[in-house]
This record gives C-alpha cells, structure tokens and sequence, in this order.
C-alpha cells in the first residue's frame, strides 16, 4: 500500500476502507457506509483553475459537530502579542528555546516570535517555535488562520491530519493546510523546532524563469499522505486558533475520523536534501532568491507575502567574489533560523534552534571574523557541508512579540563592530 503519493498539489483519491470513495461524484446522496461528505477549501470557490485547491472529505461524523468554543489559555506563548510601541529598527537574535519543566505537547509549547499581519487580512506570515516533551494523545488542533510549515530542528514529529499521517524528522519539512485538524506525537520523546504560519496565498513552487523545466525543488518530492483515520468515541479536546486567539471545545469522538478523500489539498511533507540546489559557476554571490523553495506570492508582482528559503551544503566555486552574503539593506524583511550545522555569515551567536531578525533597511550581513577569513580565503573549490540554515522573507515588516522583546540577545548589534576603516590612496 502507498503511504504517500508524490507531488505539490496533484490531485490524489485515496480511501482508507475499500469502497469508501464515491465514484463519478462528489457528494452523492447517499455515500457509502453512512459517511458524511464534506468539502474542504483552500482557495477561494471561484479562484483560477491553475490555483484552485480544495479537497473532499468522507468522514464518519460531520466537523460540524461540535459544542460551542470558549477560550483556551492553556498556550500561554502562542497568539501574537504585539506591544502597543513603534517597531524598533534594531537588528534582533536569539537562543533556542528548551522545553518547559513540566510535559507539555505541541500545541502548548507553542511560542510566537514573529507577527506582521493581522489574519483577518488573509496577508502575512507569523514564526512561531516550539519546543515539546508530551504527545498530544486526546487532543487536536485546528488553526483558522493559515497554513502551517513546520521545520523541525531536533526530534522526530508525527502529524496525524484529517488527511493522513505525515512523519517528518529534522532536515524534512511539513505543511498542514488551514483548517485541517490535526494531531502530534513525538517518537523521540521530544522535539524543538520552527513553525512558519501563512496567512496569506498558499505557499507553492516558484516560477524557474530561464532556469528551465528543472531544479530547486521538484513538484514530484513532496509527499501527501494516504488516507488514514481514528475510530475514537471518548473526549477530545479541539483546540482552535482563531484571528490569534486560542479557542477550545470537547467533542466525544475523534476529530480525524476521515475515511476517504480527494483533491489537491492536503499535508505534505518535502526533505530538503532533495534540493536541487543553482548557484554561480562564474563570479558573485547571488541573491538568496535563488534558494526559494516555496514562495507566497502578494498581490504585487515579485514582491512576496512570503518566501521560505533554504542555504544548504553546496559547491563554492566562484572566482574573485567575497563567497558569503555580502553586507545589504533589504526593502524585504529577513527573518533566519538554523537547522543544524553553522550558517556562513556568522562565526558565533546564532546556533541551531536559534532566530535572528533583519527587518526592512536593517544593515546587516558578515560578522567580522566571517568577513575577515572569506576575504582572505583562498578561492579554491570548497563546499560547504553539514549545515542547512532557512529563512522566511516577507514584504510585510516582522513585529516581534514582547515575549520576542523580553528574550533577544543583548549584544547582537556587536556582531558589526569595529570593522576596520577603508583606507583610501
Ligand atoms: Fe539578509
């Protein structure tokens, strides 16, 4: 049997029960075994073909059914709490984060970092981390306000969706699109990681202009999962985010109780080794749009919502070139986490797990022991191993959290002192 299908938005049939999908229709009269059929939406009912993406769904109860939400507090760290005060231009970085003292699970670990949109405007992206120690056993969560990438930095996680169950460990990434109610387990008992929310167009793969039909990442490596489901009748806690605010409810069944669905959205999962990584075989250091894996385009064009951007191990072969980002000022706010490994811009202060912030015209680039061994660097062909650093760019400036305030390293801006002075004739 196939536990996943490949490739970015197919559209997939898949039942977990033989018989279970209706032929020739989407919501017949009757559908088998008493099933509810129920349509999922992505996009808008009337959005271009080319991007419309929906899926239907043959469960055993309807999601419908549910008592009403009241409020959830039990994620003390997660909604976008945003001060009232201007946003500070200052470049911003910070260590990872480590579970809590007592068990905590996904959800609730969950820490809001980044903000730049409200989710009602269906624009922005938010970064979140986690940092979790307990399976979310009967417990689920559904989020309103957007796709959910994950980025997994330590420790395996297992999402079990409405839509299959996806397994992604560090070095893979997952997305479980809006409004599909899900699940966590940890096989390793544990795991930290990132979470970039989209709350605007739905991430896909970029145009590849005069690159060709070829390269970066390939439709055909990310995997949706099969059909799978929970026959569950006991309390279950649904755990909704909506607008930013967390809601919660009881149901007395299990949420991920569907049977059988198709169409073309639905989780999957992609491994970044997977890559296909173009880089300059000439001179000069390009930019880092050349790593965009998933794009999120805005309403402008080339202006994205949301770029996710990857700088993975990789040949460097240019000649006469200054190899590491050089220093640059960006209309487009950057913000940078690292997978494993250590990223080629910075000798110190930003590990795996850690975050780093570089908003619109924020200076940045090379710290100093960074720029003084590349360019005194011997140009031979050198690659770069062992590292896979990402960055999520926006159009929309980033608003850190005041937890985010509370928490930024003290002395990043120490990164860029005492460059010495260029000495003219
Ligand atoms: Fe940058």
């Amino acid at each position: 049997m196939t536990d996943y299908f490949p490739g970015f938005g197919n559209h997939v049939a898949t039942e977990a029960v033989a018989g279970a999908l209706p032929h020739g229709r989407n919501s017949p009269q009757r559908p088998a075994f008493g099933l509810y059929a129920e349509q999922l939406s992505g996009t808008a009912f009337t959005a271009p073909r080319a991007e419309n993406r929906r899926s239907w769904l043959y469960r055993m109860r309807p999601s419908a059914e549910h008592p009403p939400f009241t409020r959830y507090s039990g994620a003390p760290l997660f909604g976008a709490d945003i001060p009232d005060t201007p946003l500070t231009p200052n470049r911003l970085r910070w260590s990872p984060i480590s579970a809590s003292e007592g068990a905590t699970d996904l959800i609730d670990s969950m820490v809001t970092m980044l903000a730049n949109c409200d989710p009602a405007t269906l624009e922005g992206v938010t970064v979140h981390l986690y940092a979790a120690n307990r399976d979310m056993d009967r417990r689920a969560f559904v989020n309103a306000d957007g796709e959910l990438l994950f980025i997994p930095q330590q420790g395996r996680v297992t999402l079990l969706t409405e839509l299959g169950r996806i397994d992604v460990a560090p070095g893979q990434i997952a997305l479980v699109p809006r409004g599909v109610r899900f699940r966590a387990l940890l096989p390793d008992g544990s795991a930290r990681g990132y979470v970039t929310e989209n709350h605007g167009s739905l991430f896909r793969l970029p145009d590849l202009g005069p690159i060709g039909a070829n390269g970066l990442a390939n439709p055909r490596d990310f995997e949706t999962p099969a059909a799978w489901f929970e026959d569950r009748d006991e309390p279950f806690e649904l755990i909704q985010k909506y607008l930013g605010t967390l809601w919660t409810t009881t149901l007395d069944h299990s949420p991920l109780d569907v049977v059988a669905w198709h169409g073309n959205l639905a989780p999957w999962r992609y491994d970044l080794a997977r890559f296909n990584t173009i880089g300059t075989v000439s001179y000069d250091h390009p930019d880092p749009s050349i790593f965009t894996v998933l794009t999120s385009p805005s309403d402008v064009p080339g202006r994205a919502n949301a770029d996710f951007v990857i700088f993975p191990p990789r040949w460097m072969v240019a000649e006469d070139t200054f190899r590491p980002p050089w220093f640059h000022r960006n209309v487009m706010s950057e913000a940078m986490g690292l997978i494993h490994g250590a990223y080629d811009a910075k000798a110190d202060g930003f590990v795996p797990g850690g975050l780093s912030l570089h908003n619109l015209m924020a200076g940045h680039g090379p710290d100093k022991p960074s720029w003084e061994a590349a360019s005194n660097a011997e140009l031979a062909p050198h690659k770069i191993e062992d590292t896979m650093a990402f960055m999520v760019e926006t159009c929309w400036p980033y608003r850190p959290t005041r937890h985010a305030l509370d928490t930024a390293q003290p002395d990043y801006d120490k990164a860029w002192a005492d460059f010495p002075k260029a000495q003219l004739p």
